[in-house]
């Protein structure tokens, strides 16, 4: 195991554990997929597009064994709440950097977990790993999502302009966001 399980009180005054996904965990992760994607107009893929099988699930979280890499989950009472990915490729020119990737259940937002996820995954990046740069893209509308990363420390790498169409035919930009995180402290 590469991260030490954590338990966080969030203002619902419930006590979730944040800890690293296993194999175990494939249905759970394919069943509050589902539901982060039926719930969110913010996500990459409409849930009708998200037909990974269990083995292909597995497969999935068997990606992100590598020394750089971490999959956490969000679990209260045997149910997974959220999933957090950080994502970084074995390319030398760019092994000190990863991509990230969060959703949270729709009843458990705004609780403090997307926080306590950011600090526990950076905490762990600055005392095990080589990685310097995370980097993730939000929805421009997003503003759930960008206060969070603000409030972390991300600051704008740019915008591309009308970046995601949707299936009524609106555009919106995407915001590419980074955070060094040699330059901040997080508690
Ligand atoms: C976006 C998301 C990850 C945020 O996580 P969260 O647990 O809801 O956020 P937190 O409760 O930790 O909030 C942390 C900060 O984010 C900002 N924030 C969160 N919800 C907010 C809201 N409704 N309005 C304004 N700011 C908000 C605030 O700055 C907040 O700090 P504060 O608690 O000191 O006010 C989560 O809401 C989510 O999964 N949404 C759906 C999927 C998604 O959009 N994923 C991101 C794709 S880029």
């Amino acid at each position: 195991m590469k991260f030490k399980p954590r338990h966080i009180k969030l203002k619902n005054n419930k006590t979730v554990e944040i800890r690293e996904a296993v194999i175990d965990d494939a249905q759970g992760l394919i069943d509050a997929a589902k539901k982060y994607l039926r719930d969110s107009d913010y996500l990459l893929s409409y849930e009708e597009e998200f037909t990974n099988s269990l083995e292909e699930e597995v497969s999935w979280i068997g990606s992100m064994a590598n020394d750089n890499s971490l999959l956490l989950v969000a679990v209260y009472e045997g149910e997974i709440l959220s999933t957090f990915s950080l994502h970084s490729r074995q390319l030398k020119k760019i092994k000190h950097t990863a991509e990230i990737a969060i959703a949270i259940l729709k009843e458990w937002q705004g609780l403090g977990l997307g926080f306590a996820l950011f600090n526990s995954a950076i905490t762990w990046c600055k005392e095990n790993t080589s990685l310097e740069i995370l980097y993730l893209d939000v929805f421009a509308e997003n503003t759930n999502a960008y206060h969070l990363y603000k409030k972390i420390g991300f600051t704008e790498d740019g915008r591309r302009k009308n970046y995601y169409k949707t299936k009524s035919d609106k555009y919106i930009d995407n915001i590419m966001m980074s955070l060094n995180i040699n330059q901040i402290n997080i508690k």
